[in-house]
Formats: structure tokens, sequence, C-alpha cells
């Protein structure tokens, strides 16, 4: 009948696992240098805007599942699609020619807010049609290659680039300048694409338009639906890109490849495999997998947006963070100085910002709420920061006191048990992030294993124990929960303050 198989550990199992987790689990593996890369896309902002709140959570949910495959001794190449191509780099530049002329010379002044130049640029565009045509004119000569508007068009990509190169730095995200393969990297080979999918008799002429249809991608009523491969007007898109991108990655010896992108992308995806596959592009053994995630909702349960509707600005989220955590820690931290304080809450804020979207399952849709995010109790950044300290704190209590941690942590009382088996539950969840992508697993964890250190702590003394042993054991078992909270939270790119 229904009911439970209960499996009880033996102590020699489970003091051995504790043994090999510092060696197998909490120090890096080695990465075989000829090893098939894993490719991972992430990021991947369009650089004619700011970056907005989607590319926020791709940002930090990539970093965090890069930095997991590289500690588990995957080879890991990264790229940043950019979007750095585009009718509506005409237009940009155009409006920035119409700014010079009435007097700003200085490019990187102009763009300081990007997002406020994209409007501004797209008001003129639709109001005039003399501006919308020397646009449409700029357009051309960009894209035929006109030397001198490439290089215009390239200091304008500099800038805006230097606007995440900020932000990644910021968020403390490991991606840099060389991982960037932006999508004007492919313009060479969208011909090339085109006629090879044309050539195994995979494209249908449509309006104008050369397209794939493929059976299994129907609309509603039926009708097969189009992936389209160069539009009307002779120019390739998104998904002629993305296919030149699927061979330039198999081309790198990657058999799996992550596309961390918003979930209202799924049936480009979809449909971008399948196409890449019947042509060849894509062997059937390779894992090319879209990892979606939801939206980032407001406290109303409506698209995060400002309170007056505009989209929220990276940097003035991340400052209110900050400014948000210093409340906290003043509130909290009295000894001390400000500039520490201001520290802590830099760590506390960004912490607290990143944790609350990789906590999540990634596919649903999550609510972006300061007072959960910063709260000091559940499953949050500053609880896991807070375990850390405390944890420090006692191993700096013990070498005052002259307690040195013991070889084999000790496993006797319940509680010491659970915090063990939560401990040594770490490999195998290191091991799901790596197979699903699936960042919230690791946390769930992390957040488990400081509950049960807080048990611990609450009733095991470790520095008033009775018996020198057990003094050792515990505090044995105490460094190494400090030290797994440590490396997960740094797999999940989340600094710890060394106190709070
Ligand atoms: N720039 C795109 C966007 O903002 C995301 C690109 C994702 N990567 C890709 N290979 N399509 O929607």
């Amino acid at each position: 009948g229904p009911g439970f198989l209960n499996i009880t550990l033996t102590d020699a199992l489970l003091a051995s696992r504790l043994s090999a987790l510092r060696a197998d689990v909490l120090t890096p593996r080695s990465t075989e240098p000829d090893s098939p890369p894993v490719v991972v896309d992430y990021s991947s902002p369009n650089l004619a805007k700011s970056m907005h709140v989607g590319h926020l959570r791709s940002t930090i949910i990539g970093d965090a599942i890069t930095r997991t495959l590289e500690h588990r001794g995957e080879r890991v190449l990264r790229q940043n699609h950019v979007g750095d191509w585009g009718t509506q780099f005409g237009m940009l530049l155009t409006y920035l020619d119409e700014r010079r002329d009435a007097g700003d010379a200085d490019v990187a002044h102009q763009l300081e807010d990007l997002e406020g130049f994209y409007r501004a640029a797209k008001a003129r565009f639709d109001s005039d049609p003399a501006f919308k045509e020397l646009a449409r004119a700029n357009v051309v000569r960009l894209q035929s290659g006109d030397p001198e508007y490439r290089q215009r068009w390239a200091e304008f990509i500099d800038i805006s680039m230097a606007h995440c190169d900020a932000l990644y730095a910021r968020l403390g995200v490991t991606l840099t300048r060389d991982d960037v393969q932006a999508e004007s990297a492919y313009n060479d080979d969208l011909a090339q694409v085109v006629e090879d999918l044309t050539e195994r008799g995979l494209v249908t002429e449509s309006e104008g338009a050369l397209c794939v249809f493929l059976d299994e991608f129907t609309s509603k009523d039926g009708t097969r639906l189009p992936l389209i491969v160069r539009k009307q007007d002779g120019g390739f898109n998104y998904a002629t890109t993305d296919l030149a991108a699927v061979r330039h990655r198999v081309g790198l010896g990657a058999q799996r490849s992550l596309y961390v992108v918003d979930k209202r992308q799924s049936q480009h995806f979809q449909m971008m495999f399948a196409v890449a596959r019947a042509a060849g592009f894509l062997p059937g053994t390779h894992r090319f997998e879209h990892i979606p995630f939801g939206m980032m909702l407001g406290e109303d349960g409506r698209p995060f947006r400002t309170r007056s509707g505009d989209v929220v600005k990276l940097s003035d989220l991340l400052d209110e963070a900050q400014e948000r955590a210093y409340a906290l820690v003043r509130e909290k931290n009295t000894q001390d100085d400000d500039a520490t304080a201001r520290e802590i809450a830099r760590i506390v804020g960004i912490g607290a910002v990143k944790y609350a979207d990789l906590a999540k399952n990634r596919t649903s849709d999550y609510v972006f709420s300061w007072d959960t995010m910063l709260s000091f109790e559940g499953n949050t950044a500053p609880y896991l920061q807070y375990a850390c300290s405390r944890i420090r704190s006692l191993t700096e209590r013990a070498a005052a006191a002259g307690v040195e941690a013991g070889d084999t942590p000790s496993i006797d009382a319940p509680a010491e048990r659970a915090l063990a088996l939560s401990l040594v539950r770490l490999p195998e969840t290191l091991e799901a992030v790596v197979e699903t992508a699936q960042p919230h697993l690791l946390c769930t964890h992390l957040y488990d294993l400081a509950v049960a250190f807080t048990t611990f702590y609450e009733q095991c003394p470790v520095l008033s124990a009775e018996r020198e042993e057990e003094r050792q054991g515990r505090l044995a078992l105490a460094t190494l929960t400090g030290d797994a909270l440590r490396c997960g939270l740094g797999l999940l790119g989340i600094e710890v303050p060394a106190r709070m």
C-alpha cells in the first residue's frame, strides 16, 4: 500500500561524504582544455536602447548557470549576442547628426541617457517625413558598408556597450567585451544561410518574403507558420542571424548551447532550432536549448514599470536597492563607520536583487518586491549572508578562545545529523543545476542548509560544549557549512560581506 521507505544513512557513509565535500565539491573541478565547450548565450541586450529588466533577468540567471557549469569542470564559452544591427540604427545616427548640427558634438554626452535619446529619435522619426526619409537613406549607407557611416555606428555601439559594461561591473557579472559576439558579426554569412536553406529545398516565397514552413508549427486554424529568413525588402532578420549563430556555435565545437532568453521568444527558438536541424546545420545529437524565463512583475501584478509607467532604468533600480539596504543595515548595525556600512549595503542590496530573481523557478513570472527580497527572514540573500557572517564570527571567537576545528565533523545529535545530511546533498544539487539550468534549485538548497544550521546553532552549543571533542567536531561542522554557503552564493554570483 501507499507509504514511505525510510532510509537512514550510516554514520560511516555520512562521515565519508562529508570529508570528501571540500575537495570534491567546494573546490572547482579542473577543466579539460580540449573538451567540447558549452556555449551560453545570455544578457544579449539591444544596443539601440538601454538594457531593460528582461535583460537583467537573462544576465543574472545566465551568469549563475555559467559559473556553476565552470565550477563543475565544463568549458564554457559565453556569447553576448547583442543587437547592434537593424533599421533603428539609421534612425539613431540620423538623430545624432541632427543634434550635432544643433550644437552638441559630444556623442558620449548625448548618449548618456540612451533610453531618452531613443525615445526622442523615435518621436522625430514618427512625426517628420523628411527625417524618416533621411533615416532610411542612412540605413542603406550603413548596410552598404560606407566607411564613414560604419565608423559613426561603431562609435555609437561602443558607447552603448560601455553602459552595459558599467552595469555588469556593478552586478558582478563575469561577461567581458571578449564575450560579445554581436548580431552584426554574422552579416557576411546571412546570404549564404538563405542560399543553403534554399538548396535543401526548405524555402518558400510568400508575399515577397522568403520563409521556411515546417509541418510541426501551425497556428490554431492549422495553417503552417513561417520562419521568415529574408524580408520583403530583401533584408535579413533576427531568425536568419540566429541560424548563422547556430552554425558558428557548432563550428566552435559546442554540443550543448543554452540560450537564456525571455520565454516570449519560445516559439522563435523552437522554430529556429527545428529549421537548423532540418537544414543540417545542427546535428540531432546536439543539445541546443532555449532556457526561458518569465517576466518581472510589479507588486500590482503588471509588468514591472516606474510609477509613471516608464521602463525602469537598471542603474536606478540598483541605486534604490543599495539605499534601502543601507537604511536596514544602519538600523541593525551601529558599530561600523559609514563607509563600512555603505559597503555592506552594496553587497546586501545587489545580492538581494540578484537572489530574488534566482530563487524563483525561472519559468514563472515573478513579483518584484523590495520588502520580501530585503527581509532577513525567509529565502533571501540577506538571510543567507547573515548566516555566513554568524559562522564567520563563530570561527573568529573560536580562534580567540584557542578552539580548533577537528578533522571529523560531529554527527551525533539530531540537529547535527540534519545539518550533515543537508551538506552532503550539495553535489547532487549542483549536478541538477548543470543538467536543468535552474539556479533556483541551488537557492532552495542553500536556504535549507542555512535553516538546518540555525537549528543546529540553537540546539548544539559549540564553544561552550562540555567535551573538547564535541567543541572541535561542532566547529568543524559549522566551518564546513560556512564554506558551503559561501561557495553556493559564489556560484550564484552573490558576494558575502565580512560581517553584517
Ligand atoms: N537581443 C535579443 C532581445 O533583446 C536577445 C538575443 C538572445 N539571443 C539570441 N541568440 N537570439 O530580444
